[in-house]
């Protein structure tokens, strides 16, 4: 694993060995080794889709999107603002705690939207890791959301930093997590399409090499 990758998802501390959720870990752990990153996020033949995703949505390789981001120079002063070039500027708001939009650094964004995340992996009413307790209603929505938030540090990241990404030779790491980050989504559908523009160029590039 990278030095790069924020130790704060543990994919097991959320998943209880044992369960049926750890089996679909392991497996997808084991297709994930196998290289083939298209095969790795299809869904097991006869199991659940709200399952799946939650597993996945877990694992740390779709989470590389915490990044320690300021090993790339992303500070308070560099990045004043959470931008992905110069047509795209992220507000924080996560509708509850605050509730209009605020314009803020990207690592203080950054840092919102990670402390989010993993709020809402630990709730067990959202993402319950017991047998038999079933999904909300609106565990996909949730789910989708999350994805739609990760994407945008991806996003700044690629706009932002890539040189510091070259400098630290952590190219060819970056471009894997976001691929299987992106064969996820595409997968299942998971985020719209025009929050996928600022990175349109790149999706491109990367998925049609290897369809
Ligand atoms: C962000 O930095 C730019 C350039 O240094 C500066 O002009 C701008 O006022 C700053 N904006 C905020 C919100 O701090
Ligand atoms: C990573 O992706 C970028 C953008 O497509 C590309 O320019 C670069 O060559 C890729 N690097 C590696 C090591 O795959």
């Amino acid at each position: 694993k990278s030095f790069l990758f924020n130790q704060l998802f543990d994919p097991k501390k959320n998943i209880p060995e044992g369960s049926h959720q750890y089996e679909l870990l392991k497996h997808a752990e084991a297709t994930l080794g196998s290289g083939n990153l298209r095969m790795a996020v299809m869904l097991p033949e006869g199991e659940d889709l709200n399952e799946w995703v939650a597993v996945n949505s877990k694992l740390s390789p779709f989470l590389y999107a915490s990044f320690k981001i300021h090993i790339f120079y992303c500070s308070a002063d560099n990045c004043n603002l959470t931008t992905a070039g110069k047509k795209y500027e992220y507000h924080w708001a996560d509708g509850t705690n605050i509730k209009k939009p605020i314009k803020c650094s990207a690592p203080k964004y950054i840092d919102y939207l990670m402390t989010w995340v993993q709020d809402q992996l630990d709730d067990e009413t959202l993402f319950p890791s017991k047998i038999g307790v079933p999904f909300k209603r609106n565990f996909m929505s949730v789910a989708k959301t999350i994805l739609k938030r990760l994407f945008r540090v991806y996003a700044h990241i690629y706009h932002q930093h890539f040189d510091s990404v070259m400098q630290l030779q952590e190219e060819a790491h970056l471009n894997t997590s976001f691929k299987h980050f992106i064969f996820f989504v595409q997968e299942f559908n998971l985020i719209d399409r025009k929050e996928l523009v600022p990175l349109q160029e790149l999706i491109e590039k990367l998925t049609t090499k290897d369809r």
